[in-house]
C-alpha cells in the first residue's frame, strides 16, 4: 500500500524557473542565461534569506515570482496575498506618506478602516508616524524604505517578498524591522528576504542560494 504523506502546502511553489537577458544590440547581441531552472518553495509561517552574489539573479527571481516579469519557462503558483518591496523604492513624489497607504489601501480593496487600522500600526512599528504629511520627494532614503516596507505589509499578505528592504536602515529600525518579521512569523505568514548580511544568517528558518543560475541550499 502506498505510504500518504501530508506534507505542509506552500504557499508559494516555483518550479523550473528560466531567465534570460539580450544584451547589446545586433551584430554583437549575446543572451546572458540569468536563471536556468530554479526551484524554490515556501512555506507557512516561514522566513527564508535568498543569497547570492552581486548579478546572481535575485532581483530577477524576485520580480518573477511577483508577476512584475515573464520567465522564459517554468511555472510560479501563490495561494494567497502577495506584498513586495522592490530593491529601488517606487513611490509617486508629489503624494504623502498618508495618501501612499489610502491609494494602496483601495488597490487592496481594503476598508477604509481596516487600512487606517493597518496604517496606525505600521507607523508605530517602523517609527515614522511624524512624516505622515509629508511629500515622498521629501522623505529621507530610509524613511522612503520604510514606506515601501508598509506599503508591502498594508494588507496583511500571506506571503511577503523584499528585496534587501533594510539596506538604508538605522540600527534602531533594523531591530524593529526584525521585529516585525517575528511577528509575521508567529502569525503563520512567510517571508522571503534577500540579504547580504552574514551577521543575519540565524535569524532566518532557512537559507536558499542562486548560484550559476540554480536555488539550492547554503
Ligand atoms: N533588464 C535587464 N536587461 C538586461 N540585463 C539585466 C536586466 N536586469 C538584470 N540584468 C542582468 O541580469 C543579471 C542578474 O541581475 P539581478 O538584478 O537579478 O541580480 P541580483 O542578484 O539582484 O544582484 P544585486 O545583488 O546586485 O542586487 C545581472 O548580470 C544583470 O546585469
Ligand atoms: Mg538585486
Amino acid at each position: 500500500m502506498a505510504t500518504v504523506v501530508t506534507a505542509v502546502e506552500s504557499v508559494l511553489e516555483a518550479r523550473g524557473i528560466e531567465k534570460s537577458y539580450r544584451r547589446g544590440v545586433w551584430p554583437v547581441a549575446r543572451r546572458q542565461d540569468v536563471l536556468r531552472g530554479v526551484d524554490l518553495a515556501l512555506r507557512p509561517g516561514e522566513v527564508v534569506g535568498l543569497v547570492g552574489e552581486n548579478g546572481s539573479g535575485k532581483s530577477t527571481l524576485m520580480k518573477i515570482l511577483v508577476g512584475a516579469l515573464r520567465p522564459d519557462a517554468g511555472t510560479v503558483a501563490v495561494s494567497g496575498r502577495l506584498g513586495y518591496c522592490p530593491q529601488e523604492p517606487v513611490f509617486y513624489e508629489r503624494l504623502t506618506c498618508d495618501e501612499h497607504f489610502e491609494l494602496f489601501g483601495r488597490a487592496y480593496k481594503m476598508s477604509a478602516e481596516d487600512e487606517r487600522r493597518s496604517r496606525r500600526n505600521l507607523y508605530a512599528a517602523l517609527g515614522f508616524e511624524r512624516y505622515a504629511g509629508t511629500r515622498a520627494d521629501q522623505l529621507s532614503g530610509g524613511t522612503l524604505a520604510k514606506l515601501n516596507l508598509g506599503l508591502a505589509l498594508l494588507g496583511d499578505p500571506e506571503v511577503l517578498l523584499l528585496d534587501e528592504p533594510y539596506a538604508g536602515f538605522d540600527w534602531d529600525t533594523y531591530l524593529k524591522f526584525w521585529d516585525l518579521v517575528a511577528g509575521r512569523r508567529q502569525a503563520g505568514r512567510s517571508v522571503l528576504i534577500i540579504s547580504h548580511f552574514v551577521t543575519d544568517e540565524g535569524r532566518f528558518d532557512r537559507i536558499v542560494q542562486l548560484r550559476d543560475g540554480r536555488a539550492g541550499p547554503r
